[in-house]
């Protein structure tokens, strides 16, 4: 992107703001054998990206204002301090690339300090997309918004309609914790790549810090997480005409001190079996499927990973307790 000084007085949209829906998402057959492999592991595990339909997207919503859920409020309390620092690092009229885009909240403010020309939201969950995506389209006039629906732990191609300008690439929210370190590093990779070489990620990321403090954040006393724990399932039950009984199963989570993770688990309550496809799948009382970790990372740890993964420590924003931190990476 051009700096601000020079791009003030000469900036203009690079041709008339537009919105196009692109969908690159893998057919239910890619999710339905994906879903399959993980049940006939052992453990059990289900990807967290199951997680995602319009009613997952919601209730992850309602995680980030729960009291116990300090990640959204913190990051986004650094944004006064970093934003002006990255609009003047990276200037103007470029792509604003949001991975993993959810709920429109964070990247508001984004938009309104990096004036972006292009806004290109990735997300799984289609509806909740397309409808954050068109509230942006309608409230941000000289904006171009081009959502798409994908699977980013594959790999996909930015559209052609964003070739021309420079990327930023947002990735909120320490949904990289979601990834195990060695996969954190090839999606690294993978959006370095599709950034381009002196591309910027804004990337946010939780910190290691006192186990209770972490495990309230995923035990919630309303049992909002529970219920998005669960939902796991009853995305299943629709998307895949699956038979899974989400009353059968209890939500746990729990700090792993040695692998610096917070892993969430359904346990299932009872013996049981579910139909998937035409299979037979069984759980034993009290066994555990896996369904997420979220990695803790130090500040140094966290800088060796992004190294790992293409890119090199820009700048970073951390609170005063050094509970989160934003690190603008570029892509070498
Ligand atoms: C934990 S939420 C974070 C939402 C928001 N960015 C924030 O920081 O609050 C994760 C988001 O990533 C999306 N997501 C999860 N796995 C994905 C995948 N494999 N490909 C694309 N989007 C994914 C979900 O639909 C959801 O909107």
């Amino acid at each position: 992107m051009t700096p601000r000084a020079r791009r003030r007085a000469v900036w203009r949209p690079i041709r008339d703001p537009e919105y196009q829906f692109f969908d690159q998402l893998p057919p239910p057959s890619a999710m339905l054998d994906e879903v399959i492999a993980g049940l006939t592991e052992q453990p059990k595990r289900i990807a967290p990206k199951f997680f995602y339909d319009e009613r997952g997207s919601r209730l992850f919503e309602a995680i980030t204002r729960l009291p116990e859920y300090y990640l959204t409020r913190t990051e986004m309390g650094l944004f006064d301090a970093c934003l002006p620092e990255v609009h003047d690092r990276i200037g103007e009229g470029g792509c604003l690339v949001e991975y993993g885009a959810g709920s429109s909240v964070k990247i508001r403010r984004l938009l309104e300090e990096l004036l972006p020309a292009a806004y290109l939201p990735v997300d799984i969950s289609r509806r909740h997309l397309e409808q954050s995506a068109q509230a942006l389209h309608a409230d941000y006039p000289n904006l171009s918004v081009y959502p798409m629906c994908a699977d980013m732990t594959a790999p996909f191609e930015l559209p052609e309609v964003v070739a021309g300008l420079d990327k930023l690439g947002f990735y909120p929210g320490s949904s990289i914790g979601n990834f195990e370190p060695g996969e954190a590093r090839a999606f690294l990779r993978q959006v370095a790549a599709t950034l381009g070489a002196g591309g910027h990620l804004l990337i946010g990321v939780d910190r290691k810090k006192d186990i209770d403090v972490l495990e309230a954040a995923y035990n919630d006393s309303a049992g909002v997480t529970a219920e998005f724990n669960l939902n796991i399932l009853r995305h299943l039950n629709s998307a895949l005409a699956t038979e899974f009984d989400p009353a059968g199963f209890r939500h746990r989570a729990h700090y792993n001190e040695g692998s610096g993770c917070v892993q969430m688990f359904l346990e299932s309550v009872k013996d049981q079996s579910s139909r998937v496809d035409g299979r037979i799948i069984e759980f034993t009382q009290g066994e555990l499927v896996h369904t997420e970790n979220s990695y803790k990372y130090g500040y140094e740890q966290f800088a060796e990973l992004a190294a790992g993964g293409g890119f090199k420590v820009e700048a970073s924003w951390s609170d005063a307790d050094d509970f989160f931190t934003l690190f603008l990476l570029r892509a070498g």
